[in-house]
């Protein structure tokens, strides 16, 4: 990727603790300018996540408005992450109080409003269920031109997480998937495949705590709750799916990826939210999505670790 000028990004999603962690990686990267947050309800209610959203812009010291999405799928109805993420969305340590109110624009108009003054095309990461980014692809489609890449993190070449064949983003809003990954936009999936394998380990993640700045010993509190709920499930660290939508963006070379042609399962008791990949080409149809499948672990926690302590750098500087 060429970053001869800054990138601008929307980040969408619903924190959540992954979401959270994925948005300290772009604040801290010189070569972004995050333009916008945007919610979506999906790990916790749209209320809830809102207020995290704002909460973690403050801490990360963004001058941002929180624009609120959607509080519902387009057509599904809604499953919460409630006890992954805990009640408020993002338990564990606590945030500073927000320093902007909300948007008085809602995201899609938010996201619309980046795109058409940006002069530059835009990146939109998206970590939650993709409602919002379908209501702008729908009701905008003279924007596609604007957006340079949605970096997804939603779905799975070879497995779910909510279901066995559906991973938790996709699953609830399926259609808005089916959506995005039907609108000619260039699109980067970070799917279980890659996600479940960018793992931290509690003394990783202590590293993270020892740089002692306000922004790394949050990341390493948000981290200590979301490893409790995980090792119950038999993790015996912490997966980091979110934060693969933007490290796969500024460090394509730790990670591995292909092209293919993703279609979204709408049916099926057991089949809906699936993201099927056409691997033998059936379909006859041309990619559609890039696929994140890979990823160099241990650089991963590097790259993590590297962007933590730059919050440190700016306190001194
Ligand atoms: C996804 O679901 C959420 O719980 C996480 O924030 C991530 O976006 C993983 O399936
Ligand atoms: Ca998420």
């Amino acid at each position: 990727m060429n970053y001869e000028k800054k990138i601008p990004l929307i980040l969408d999603g619903d924190p959540g603790h992954d979401d959270a962690i994925a948005w300290v990686i772009a604040a801290s990267d010189p070569r972004f300018e995050i333009k916008a947050i945007t919610t979506v309800a999906g790990n916790q209610t749209l209320a809830k996540v809102s207020e995290n959203a704002r909460k973690i812009a403050a801490l990360l010291g963004l001058d941002v408005e929180v624009a609120k999405g959607r509080e519902v799928p387009l057509i599904a109805d809604l499953i919460t992450g409630g006890d992954y993420h805990g009640t408020t969305g993002l338990d564990g340590p606590v945030l500073p109080d927000p320093q902007h109110p909300y948007s008085s624009l809602s995201a899609v108009e938010m996201m619309a409003k980046v795109l058409q003054e940006s002069e530059e095309p835009v990146i939109i990461v998206a970590t939650g269920p993709q409602t919002n980014v379908a209501a702008l692809l729908l009701t905008h489609p003279e924007l596609k031109e604007k957006i340079r890449l949605i970096s997804t993190m939603g779905g799975g070449l070879r497995n779910g997480n909510w279901t066995s064949t559906a991973e938790f983003n996709l699953l609830n809003d399926p259609e808005a998937a089916y959506i995005e990954y039907h609108a000619g936009v260039p699109l980067q999936m970070c799917g279980l495949d890659v996600t479940e394998q960018a793992v931290i380990y509690p003394e990783e993640w202590q590293k993270i705590r020892e740089l002692h700045n306000p922004v790394a010993e949050t990341v390493a509190g948000w981290l200590d709750f979301f490893s409790i709920k995980l090792k119950e499930l038999g993790w015996d660290g912490v997966t980091l799916h979110d934060p693969c939508a933007v490290l796969s963006l500024v460090h394509p070379e730790i990670f591995t990826m292909n092209d293919y042609y993703v279609e979204i399962v709408l049916d099926g008791e057991y089949t809906r939210g699936m993201t099927m990949a056409d691997y033998k080409g059936t379909t006859k149809n041309k990619p559609n999505c890039r696929a994140v499948t890979g990823i160099d672990r241990e650089k991963f926690v590097e790259c993590l670790i590297e962007a933590c302590s730059r919050f440190g750098k700016e306190e001194q500087a």
